[in-house]
């Protein structure tokens, strides 16, 4: 039982979306899901990331899927457990032959998933990450803005644009990175001009999703950019300062995570002390995954 409780209701719902109404599931994890059924969701700071699924033998109980989602869903972390409801249906294989075919499937799930569209602004599209799936470094914003929601893609406003120019002083293109964010839709807004941070619980809503794609590529390093995303990784503290916890190593299921500054508050905080700290953790990342930094890469940090 690697993965947290969040992931587990999400996969729920999605296989409940393709039909399938029950699981089987062993004895000592029907317990384990019984004890934690009203817990609500925790983001442990180094857990290991779970082995993949495992063969379906000696599964000799069913558990109902959770009800039906919607918007009230979004706060419900419990699940309705209901012992011995039919004879054992066999458990789907999640077992994927390519890390290509496992992230196709995810990102056809996530941009099908109808929780999540109908927080879509009509015309606009639900946002996944982008990248090479064998990625060293993976960038890690907050959620789409307008540009994204448009393109249906992440970074590609302006503060994208910022990041691909960093992404490419460290000598790297934003094909041989990957870059997701925490949530997958744009969050609402009263009008439709101006942004808003995702709520924590929203941000928890989206969180598996983001996870899955950190185990299907596997990155060296996970980059934190601003704030929020720091709060949907390492869950919310409000005392934690991010002008404090910035340069610093963490961990997010084992994998090494760097905090920086959001490219978004590089842009309006356009000071040379701000652009020297973010090409500085740039260059810890790049120290970490052994890429090779060449003495004007060193000195680089004032021309970003
Ligand atoms: N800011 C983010 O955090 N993510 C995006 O995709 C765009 C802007």
């Amino acid at each position: 039982m690697g993965y947290p409780f969040c992931f587990l209701i999400n996969a729920l719902q999605d296989m409940k979306n393709d039909g399938i109404l029950t699981v089987p599931i062993r004895d000592e994890h029907f317990s384990f899901l019984k004890a934690h059924e009203a817990s609500p969701l925790k983001s442990p700071s180094s857990p290991q990331l779970s082995p993949k699924t495992t063969a379906n033998a000696d599964l000799n109980r069913t558990m109902v899927m959770p009800t039906a989602s919607g918007k009230a869903d979004i706060s419900s972390s419990s699940i309705q457990l209901q012992e011995k409801i039919t004879a054992s249906h066999s458990m789907p294989q999640s077992v994927f032959s390519s890390k290509r075919e496992h992230w196709e499937d995810l990102r056809r799930r996530v941009l099908n998933n109808e929780s999540l569209k109908m927080h879509v602004r009509p015309g606009k599209s639900l946002v996944f990450g982008v990248g090479h799936l064998d990625a060293k470094i993976f960038f890690c914003g907050e959620a789409p803005g307008a540009d994204e929601e448009i393109q249906g893609i992440p970074f590609v406003g302006r503060a994208g644009q910022l990041l691909t120019k960093i992404i490419a002083a460290m000598g790297l293109s934003r094909e041989e990175v990957y870059i997701g964010n925490i949530m997958n839709w744009r969050p609402e807004t009263e009008t439709l001009t101006g942004n808003r941070p995702p709520t924590q619980e929203e941000m928890q809503f989206c969180l598996p999703y983001l996870i899955e794609q950190v185990e299907i590529v596997q990155p060296k390093v996970i980059v934190a950019l601003g704030a929020t995303a720091v709060s949907g990784l390492l869950g919310y503290d409000r005392n934690r300062k991010i002008g404090a916890i910035r340069g610093q190593w963490h961990a997010f299921y084992g994998i090494p995570l760097m905090v920086t500054f959001h490219p978004s508050y590089l842009l309006r905080n356009n000071t040379n002390a701000t652009k020297r700290a973010v090409w500085e953790d740039m260059l810890k990342v790049m120290e970490k995954v052994d890429m090779v930094i060449s003495e004007k890469q060193r000195k680089y940090f004032s021309k970003i």
